[in-house]
Protein backbone atom coordinates (compact mmCIF):
# COMPACT_ATOMS: atom_id res chain seq x y z
CA UNK A 1 0.00 0.00 0.00
CA UNK A 2 1.58 3.45 -1.17
CA UNK A 3 2.19 5.75 1.88
CA UNK A 4 -0.32 8.03 1.97
CA UNK A 5 0.33 10.11 5.06
CA UNK A 6 -1.49 9.70 8.36
CA UNK A 7 -3.65 6.92 8.64
CA UNK A 8 -7.26 7.74 8.85
CA UNK A 9 -8.71 7.78 11.99
CA UNK A 10 -10.68 4.89 11.97
CA UNK A 11 -10.81 3.04 8.65
CA UNK A 12 -10.42 -0.55 9.70
CA UNK A 13 -13.19 -0.45 11.98
CA UNK A 14 -13.64 -2.11 15.45
CA UNK A 15 -15.09 -4.75 17.55
CA UNK A 16 -15.13 -5.51 21.02
CA UNK A 17 -13.47 -8.39 22.49
CA UNK A 18 -16.75 -10.70 21.93
CA UNK A 19 -16.67 -12.19 25.90
CA UNK A 20 -17.17 -8.18 27.12
CA UNK A 21 -20.16 -7.83 23.66
CA UNK A 22 -21.48 -10.09 22.46
CA UNK A 23 -21.57 -12.65 24.43
CA UNK A 24 -21.16 -10.91 28.21
CA UNK A 25 -24.64 -11.77 29.38
CA UNK A 26 -23.40 -15.57 28.92
CA UNK A 27 -20.11 -14.36 30.97
CA UNK A 28 -21.95 -12.74 33.97
CA UNK A 29 -24.19 -15.59 33.85
CA UNK A 30 -21.28 -18.18 34.06
CA UNK A 31 -20.12 -16.21 37.15
CA UNK A 32 -18.06 -13.76 35.08
CA UNK A 33 -16.86 -10.76 37.62
CA UNK A 34 -16.21 -7.96 35.38
CA UNK A 35 -18.75 -4.96 35.30
CA UNK A 36 -18.12 -4.13 31.93
CA UNK A 37 -20.55 -0.56 32.31
CA UNK A 38 -19.36 0.37 35.55
CA UNK A 39 -15.72 0.28 34.60
CA UNK A 40 -16.72 1.66 31.39
CA UNK A 41 -18.44 4.24 33.35
CA UNK A 42 -15.62 5.15 35.87
CA UNK A 43 -12.70 5.23 32.54
CA UNK A 44 -14.92 7.52 30.11
CA UNK A 45 -13.63 11.05 30.49
CA UNK A 46 -16.13 13.63 29.72
CA UNK A 47 -18.70 10.96 29.30
CA UNK A 48 -16.07 9.75 25.89
CA UNK A 49 -14.27 6.06 25.81
CA UNK A 50 -11.17 7.05 24.20
CA UNK A 51 -8.43 4.09 23.78
CA UNK A 52 -11.09 1.34 24.46
CA UNK A 53 -8.70 -1.51 23.63
CA UNK A 54 -6.80 -0.27 26.73
CA UNK A 55 -9.59 -0.46 29.12
CA UNK A 56 -10.94 -3.76 27.67
CA UNK A 57 -7.01 -5.15 28.27
CA UNK A 58 -7.08 -4.28 31.39
CA UNK A 59 -10.27 -6.28 32.58
CA UNK A 60 -9.62 -9.32 30.42
CA UNK A 61 -6.47 -9.13 32.54
CA UNK A 62 -8.44 -8.98 35.61
CA UNK A 63 -10.51 -10.91 34.25
CA UNK A 64 -7.42 -13.65 34.10
CA UNK A 65 -6.10 -13.02 37.31
CA UNK A 66 -9.79 -13.82 38.83
CA UNK A 67 -9.92 -17.35 36.94
CA UNK A 68 -6.23 -18.63 37.75
CA UNK A 69 -6.80 -17.45 41.19
CA UNK A 70 -3.60 -14.86 41.25
CA UNK A 71 -2.91 -14.08 44.62
CA UNK A 72 -1.03 -10.68 45.09
CA UNK A 73 -1.92 -6.32 45.19
CA UNK A 74 -2.05 -3.97 42.34
CA UNK A 75 -0.20 -1.21 42.01
CA UNK A 76 -0.01 2.09 39.24
CA UNK A 77 2.96 3.92 38.97
CA UNK A 78 1.80 6.94 36.97
CA UNK A 79 -1.74 8.30 37.92
CA UNK A 80 -2.08 11.45 36.97
CA UNK A 81 -5.87 12.71 37.28
CA UNK A 82 -6.50 8.98 38.08
CA UNK A 83 -8.56 7.61 34.51
CA UNK A 84 -6.61 4.25 34.53
CA UNK A 85 -6.18 4.45 38.38
CA UNK A 86 -10.05 3.89 38.67
CA UNK A 87 -10.09 1.15 36.73
CA UNK A 88 -7.41 -0.74 38.84
CA UNK A 89 -8.64 0.13 41.90
CA UNK A 90 -12.33 -0.78 41.12
CA UNK A 91 -11.01 -4.23 39.80
CA UNK A 92 -8.34 -4.58 43.30
CA UNK A 93 -12.17 -3.97 45.54
CA UNK A 94 -13.89 -6.90 43.44
CA UNK A 95 -10.83 -9.09 43.86
CA UNK A 96 -10.32 -7.98 47.57
CA UNK A 97 -7.04 -6.72 47.47
CA UNK A 98 -5.81 -3.31 48.14
CA UNK A 99 -4.30 -1.23 45.08
CA UNK A 100 -1.31 1.01 45.33
CA UNK A 101 -1.70 4.25 43.65
CA UNK A 102 2.07 6.30 43.11
CA UNK A 103 2.55 9.57 42.04
CA UNK A 104 3.98 12.92 42.55
CA UNK A 105 0.60 14.28 41.95
CA UNK A 106 2.30 17.12 40.63
CA UNK A 107 3.95 16.56 37.38
CA UNK A 108 6.77 14.96 35.75
CA UNK A 109 10.19 15.82 38.39
CA UNK A 110 12.91 17.33 36.97
CA UNK A 111 15.83 14.75 37.93
CA UNK A 112 13.47 12.55 35.46
CA UNK A 113 14.94 15.22 32.58
CA UNK A 114 18.27 12.68 31.40
CA UNK A 115 19.43 10.68 28.50
CA UNK A 116 16.41 10.49 25.94
CA UNK A 117 14.42 12.61 28.21
CA UNK A 118 16.54 15.54 28.47
CA UNK A 119 15.33 18.60 27.61
CA UNK A 120 11.34 18.03 28.42
CA UNK A 121 9.71 20.32 30.64
CA UNK A 122 6.79 19.99 33.18
CA UNK A 123 3.88 18.14 31.99
CA UNK A 124 0.98 16.34 34.00
CA UNK A 125 1.45 19.09 36.69
CA UNK A 126 -2.56 20.07 36.31
CA UNK A 127 -3.48 17.39 39.25
CA UNK A 128 -3.65 16.79 42.48
CA UNK A 129 -4.06 14.36 44.88
CA UNK A 130 -7.34 15.34 46.65
CA UNK A 131 -8.97 14.96 42.94
CA UNK A 132 -7.86 11.97 42.38
CA UNK A 133 -8.78 10.87 45.93
CA UNK A 134 -12.01 12.02 45.07
CA UNK A 135 -12.50 10.44 41.86
CA UNK A 136 -10.92 6.83 42.72
CA UNK A 137 -12.21 6.60 45.92
CA UNK A 138 -10.65 5.18 49.69
CA UNK A 139 -11.86 1.62 49.63
CA UNK A 140 -8.68 -1.03 49.25
CA UNK A 141 -6.88 2.30 47.74
CA UNK A 142 -3.51 3.17 49.07
CA UNK A 143 -1.85 6.73 47.92
CA UNK A 144 1.97 7.15 47.85
CA UNK A 145 2.57 10.59 47.00
CA UNK A 146 6.25 11.70 45.71
CA UNK A 147 9.25 10.80 43.50
CA UNK A 148 9.69 7.45 42.39
CA UNK A 149 11.92 5.41 43.38
CA UNK A 150 12.65 6.90 47.14
CA UNK A 151 8.47 6.19 47.71
CA UNK A 152 9.32 2.86 47.12
CA UNK A 153 9.95 2.48 50.82
CA UNK A 154 6.74 3.76 51.45
CA UNK A 155 5.24 0.21 50.08
CA UNK A 156 4.98 -2.86 52.26
CA UNK A 157 8.66 -4.58 52.62
CA UNK A 158 6.76 -7.96 52.01
CA UNK A 159 4.30 -6.85 48.63
CA UNK A 160 3.78 -9.23 45.76
CA UNK A 161 1.80 -7.81 42.65
CA UNK A 162 -1.23 -9.34 40.43
CA UNK A 163 -0.75 -6.90 37.85
CA UNK A 164 1.03 -3.70 37.99
CA UNK A 165 1.10 -0.40 35.73
CA UNK A 166 3.73 1.47 34.27
CA UNK A 167 3.00 5.03 33.26
CA UNK A 168 5.21 7.10 33.81
CA UNK A 169 6.71 7.96 30.51
CA UNK A 170 10.17 8.73 31.18
CA UNK A 171 12.83 6.18 31.14
CA UNK A 172 14.46 6.43 34.87
CA UNK A 173 11.60 6.20 36.52
CA UNK A 174 10.15 3.20 33.97
CA UNK A 175 13.50 1.47 34.41
CA UNK A 176 13.48 2.31 38.49
CA UNK A 177 9.49 0.59 38.59
CA UNK A 178 10.33 -2.66 36.54
CA UNK A 179 13.65 -3.04 38.84
CA UNK A 180 11.48 -2.66 42.09
CA UNK A 181 7.95 -4.39 40.68
CA UNK A 182 9.54 -7.10 38.57
CA UNK A 183 10.56 -9.38 41.31
CA UNK A 184 7.81 -8.51 43.51
CA UNK A 185 5.13 -10.06 40.82
CA UNK A 186 3.92 -12.97 41.78
CA UNK A 187 4.09 -16.16 39.27
CA UNK A 188 1.50 -15.38 36.34
CA UNK A 189 1.50 -11.58 37.30
CA UNK A 190 0.37 -9.16 34.35
CA UNK A 191 3.30 -6.30 34.03
CA UNK A 192 2.28 -3.97 31.75
CA UNK A 193 4.41 -0.88 30.55
CA UNK A 194 2.63 1.85 28.62
CA UNK A 195 3.90 4.13 25.88
CA UNK A 196 6.36 1.48 24.60
CA UNK A 197 5.39 1.51 20.86
CA UNK A 198 3.57 5.21 20.71
CA UNK A 199 7.42 6.47 19.36
CA UNK A 200 6.19 9.23 21.37
CA UNK A 201 8.80 8.45 24.53
CA UNK A 202 11.91 6.54 23.35
CA UNK A 203 12.77 6.38 26.89
CA UNK A 204 10.32 3.97 27.34
CA UNK A 205 10.88 1.91 24.69
CA UNK A 206 14.43 1.83 25.98
CA UNK A 207 13.74 1.12 29.15
CA UNK A 208 11.90 -1.86 28.42
CA UNK A 209 13.85 -3.25 26.06
CA UNK A 210 17.09 -2.61 28.55
CA UNK A 211 15.25 -4.23 31.21
CA UNK A 212 13.85 -7.24 29.35
CA UNK A 213 16.88 -8.39 26.91
CA UNK A 214 18.33 -10.64 29.94
CA UNK A 215 14.70 -11.81 31.11
CA UNK A 216 12.74 -15.09 30.36
CA UNK A 217 9.86 -13.36 29.92
CA UNK A 218 8.83 -11.50 26.51
CA UNK A 219 7.43 -8.78 26.07
CA UNK A 220 3.78 -8.95 24.24
CA UNK A 221 2.76 -5.79 22.30
CA UNK A 222 -0.81 -4.25 22.67
CA UNK A 223 -3.19 -2.57 20.41
CA UNK A 224 -4.02 0.45 22.24
CA UNK A 225 -3.19 3.65 21.56
CA UNK A 226 0.27 4.41 23.11
CA UNK A 227 1.42 0.92 22.30
CA UNK A 228 1.05 -0.61 26.09
CA UNK A 229 3.44 -3.88 26.18
CA UNK A 230 3.13 -6.53 29.15
CA UNK A 231 4.78 -9.26 30.12
CA UNK A 232 3.65 -12.21 32.29
CA UNK A 233 6.33 -13.21 35.14
CA UNK A 234 7.70 -17.03 34.56
CA UNK A 235 5.79 -19.43 36.69
CA UNK A 236 7.90 -21.96 37.45
CA UNK A 237 5.73 -26.01 38.31
CA UNK A 238 3.67 -26.01 41.42
CA UNK A 239 4.18 -28.76 44.19
CA UNK A 240 -0.01 -27.97 44.43
CA UNK A 241 -0.53 -28.80 40.71
CA UNK A 242 -1.29 -25.69 38.02
CA UNK A 243 -4.39 -23.81 38.98
CA UNK A 244 -6.47 -25.70 36.56
CA UNK A 245 -5.78 -28.75 38.85
CA UNK A 246 -6.56 -26.47 41.21
CA UNK A 247 -10.21 -26.02 39.87
CA UNK A 248 -10.56 -28.87 39.57
CA UNK A 249 -11.09 -29.74 43.13
CA UNK A 250 -14.53 -30.36 44.16
CA UNK A 251 -16.15 -29.71 47.27
CA UNK A 252 -17.74 -32.52 49.15
CA UNK A 253 -21.67 -33.28 50.23
CA UNK A 254 -22.59 -30.24 47.33
CA UNK A 255 -24.12 -30.50 44.34
CA UNK A 256 -22.32 -28.65 41.28
CA UNK A 257 -23.42 -27.51 38.01
CA UNK A 258 -22.15 -27.25 34.93
CA UNK A 259 -24.69 -24.65 34.35
CA UNK A 260 -23.09 -22.50 36.73
CA UNK A 261 -19.96 -22.85 35.64
CA UNK A 262 -18.47 -24.85 39.26
CA UNK A 263 -17.61 -27.73 37.05
CA UNK A 264 -16.02 -26.59 34.21
CA UNK A 265 -12.53 -27.06 34.92
CA UNK A 266 -13.35 -30.62 35.68
CA UNK A 267 -15.14 -31.08 32.22
CA UNK A 268 -12.51 -33.10 29.63
CA UNK A 269 -13.16 -34.07 26.45
CA UNK A 270 -16.34 -34.85 25.27
CA UNK A 271 -18.83 -32.17 26.19
CA UNK A 272 -20.93 -29.16 24.37
CA UNK A 273 -21.46 -25.94 25.50
CA UNK A 274 -23.33 -25.65 29.47
CA UNK A 275 -26.87 -24.78 29.26
CA UNK A 276 -29.47 -23.64 31.62
CA UNK A 277 -30.42 -26.70 33.10
CA UNK A 278 -26.59 -28.89 32.43
CA UNK A 279 -24.65 -29.89 29.82
CA UNK A 280 -25.06 -32.45 26.87
CA UNK A 281 -22.02 -35.21 26.58
CA UNK A 282 -21.07 -35.68 22.77
CA UNK A 283 -20.27 -38.11 20.68
CA UNK A 284 -19.23 -41.44 23.01
CA UNK A 285 -17.10 -40.53 25.41
CA UNK A 286 -17.03 -37.74 27.77
CA UNK A 287 -14.74 -37.45 30.80
CA UNK A 288 -14.81 -35.56 34.36
CA UNK A 289 -11.34 -35.11 35.70
CA UNK A 290 -11.87 -34.09 39.18
CA UNK A 291 -10.16 -34.42 42.49
CA UNK A 292 -11.99 -33.78 46.28
CA UNK A 293 -10.92 -30.61 47.87
CA UNK A 294 -10.53 -32.63 51.03
CA UNK A 295 -7.28 -35.08 50.22
CA UNK A 296 -7.68 -36.76 53.39
CA UNK A 297 -11.49 -37.85 52.63
CA UNK A 298 -12.58 -41.17 53.22
CA UNK A 299 -14.05 -43.44 50.33
CA UNK A 300 -16.20 -41.49 47.92
CA UNK A 301 -18.92 -41.81 46.22
CA UNK A 302 -19.66 -39.50 42.42
CA UNK A 303 -23.13 -39.21 42.15
CA UNK A 304 -24.15 -38.54 38.48
CA UNK A 305 -28.02 -36.62 37.65
CA UNK A 306 -28.14 -37.60 33.92
CA UNK A 307 -30.53 -38.74 31.40
CA UNK A 308 -30.02 -40.08 27.91
CA UNK A 309 -32.29 -39.33 24.73
CA UNK A 310 -34.40 -41.78 23.88
CA UNK A 311 -36.67 -42.39 21.44
CA UNK A 312 -38.63 -44.96 19.41
CA UNK A 313 -36.08 -46.43 16.98
CA UNK A 314 -33.94 -46.36 20.10
CA UNK A 315 -35.63 -46.52 23.22
CA UNK A 316 -32.56 -47.71 25.23
CA UNK A 317 -29.55 -47.11 26.11
CA UNK A 318 -26.37 -48.97 27.15
CA UNK A 319 -23.23 -47.28 28.01
CA UNK A 320 -20.21 -48.18 30.86
CA UNK A 321 -18.20 -46.12 32.99
CA UNK A 322 -15.02 -45.73 33.18
CA UNK A 323 -12.98 -44.67 36.61
CA UNK A 324 -9.14 -43.90 35.76
CA UNK A 325 -9.51 -46.27 32.34
CA UNK A 326 -11.58 -49.14 34.51
CA UNK A 327 -14.74 -50.18 33.93
CA UNK A 328 -16.54 -49.57 36.80
CA UNK A 329 -20.14 -49.76 35.71
CA UNK A 330 -22.38 -50.28 33.02
CA UNK A 331 -25.65 -48.17 33.06
CA UNK A 332 -28.45 -48.73 31.09
CA UNK A 333 -30.90 -45.72 30.12
CA UNK A 334 -35.19 -46.71 29.34
CA UNK A 335 -38.19 -45.24 29.45
CA UNK A 336 -38.58 -46.62 32.95
CA UNK A 337 -35.33 -45.34 34.15
CA UNK A 338 -33.66 -42.54 32.44
CA UNK A 339 -33.58 -39.54 34.27
CA UNK A 340 -31.84 -40.16 38.11
CA UNK A 341 -29.03 -39.83 39.73
CA UNK A 342 -26.40 -42.73 39.34
CA UNK A 343 -24.02 -43.47 42.29
CA UNK A 344 -20.53 -44.39 41.38
CA UNK A 345 -18.66 -45.44 44.35
CA UNK A 346 -14.55 -44.63 43.84
CA UNK A 347 -11.98 -46.81 44.04
CA UNK A 348 -10.29 -45.98 47.17
CA UNK A 349 -7.17 -44.34 47.78
CA UNK A 350 -4.69 -43.53 50.28
CA UNK A 351 -5.23 -40.04 49.68
CA UNK A 352 -7.33 -37.76 47.21
CA UNK A 353 -3.99 -35.80 45.36
CA UNK A 354 -4.46 -37.23 42.29
CA UNK A 355 -7.11 -36.20 39.75
CA UNK A 356 -9.51 -38.71 39.35
CA UNK A 357 -11.27 -39.41 35.45
CA UNK A 358 -14.42 -40.46 35.01
CA UNK A 359 -15.50 -41.41 31.66
CA UNK A 360 -19.05 -42.29 30.32
CA UNK A 361 -19.11 -43.88 27.06
CA UNK A 362 -22.38 -44.24 25.68
CA UNK A 363 -22.85 -47.44 22.91
CA UNK A 364 -24.87 -44.80 20.40
CA UNK A 365 -24.84 -41.08 20.01
CA UNK A 366 -28.03 -39.70 18.54
CA UNK A 367 -28.35 -36.36 16.30
CA UNK A 368 -31.35 -34.85 17.02
CA UNK A 369 -31.88 -33.66 13.29
CA UNK A 370 -32.06 -37.27 12.03
CA UNK A 371 -34.91 -38.05 14.29
CA UNK A 372 -36.66 -34.56 13.80
CA UNK A 373 -35.85 -33.08 10.60
CA UNK A 374 -37.04 -29.84 12.23
CA UNK A 375 -34.46 -29.57 14.92
CA UNK A 376 -31.32 -27.18 13.67
CA UNK A 377 -29.48 -29.70 16.47
CA UNK A 378 -26.59 -31.53 14.32
CA UNK A 379 -24.92 -32.44 17.86
CA UNK A 380 -24.16 -36.34 18.20
CA UNK A 381 -25.71 -36.30 22.22
CA UNK A 382 -24.35 -38.95 24.46
CA UNK A 383 -25.46 -38.59 27.93
CA UNK A 384 -26.95 -35.42 29.61
CA UNK A 385 -25.39 -34.19 33.19
CA UNK A 386 -27.80 -31.92 35.02
CA UNK A 387 -25.54 -31.89 38.51
CA UNK A 388 -22.98 -33.77 40.24
CA UNK A 389 -22.01 -34.68 43.57
CA UNK A 390 -19.17 -36.07 45.48
CA UNK A 391 -20.17 -37.33 48.81
CA UNK A 392 -18.68 -39.49 51.54
CA UNK A 393 -19.46 -42.99 51.37
C1 LIG B 1 0.88 9.87 31.52
S1 LIG B 1 0.65 10.29 33.15
C2 LIG B 1 -0.23 8.95 33.81
C3 LIG B 1 -1.55 8.74 33.15
C4 LIG B 1 -2.53 7.91 33.92
N1 LIG B 1 -2.11 6.55 34.08
C5 LIG B 1 -3.90 7.98 33.32
O1 LIG B 1 -4.63 7.01 33.30
O2 LIG B 1 -4.31 9.05 32.83
C6 LIG B 1 2.27 10.11 33.80
C7 LIG B 1 2.35 10.34 35.30
O3 LIG B 1 3.60 9.83 35.75
C8 LIG B 1 3.99 10.60 36.86
N2 LIG B 1 5.44 10.43 37.07
C9 LIG B 1 6.42 10.52 36.14
N3 LIG B 1 7.61 10.32 36.71
C10 LIG B 1 7.40 10.10 38.02
C11 LIG B 1 8.25 9.81 39.14
N4 LIG B 1 9.57 9.69 39.00
N5 LIG B 1 7.68 9.60 40.34
C12 LIG B 1 6.33 9.69 40.49
N6 LIG B 1 5.48 9.96 39.48
C13 LIG B 1 6.00 10.16 38.26
C14 LIG B 1 3.60 12.01 36.47
O4 LIG B 1 3.46 12.82 37.60
C15 LIG B 1 2.29 11.79 35.72
O5 LIG B 1 1.18 12.01 36.54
Amino acid sequence: MPDQGPAPAWRYGSSLPQRLSRNYARYRERGGRIDLYGDADAYAENGRLQDCERLMFLLLAFDQIHKEGLPGDVAELGVYKGQTATVLARNARRLGRTCWLLDTFAGFDAKDFTGADAGRGTQFADTSLAAVRARVGEENTRYIQGFFPDTAAQLPPDGRYCLVHIDCDLYAPILSALEYFYPRMVPGGFLIVHDYGSMEWDGAEKAVDVFFADKPECIVPLPDSAGSVVIRRWRPPTPDGSWLRQKQALALDQWHTPAHNQIAAALGEGWSRPEAWGIWGVDTAHTLTFAPADAASPDLVLELDVHAPLVSSRPELRASVSVDGAVAAEWLFSEGQNRGVRALPLPRQTGWRQPISVTLRPETALVPQTVNPASGDTRPLGIALHRLRLRRA
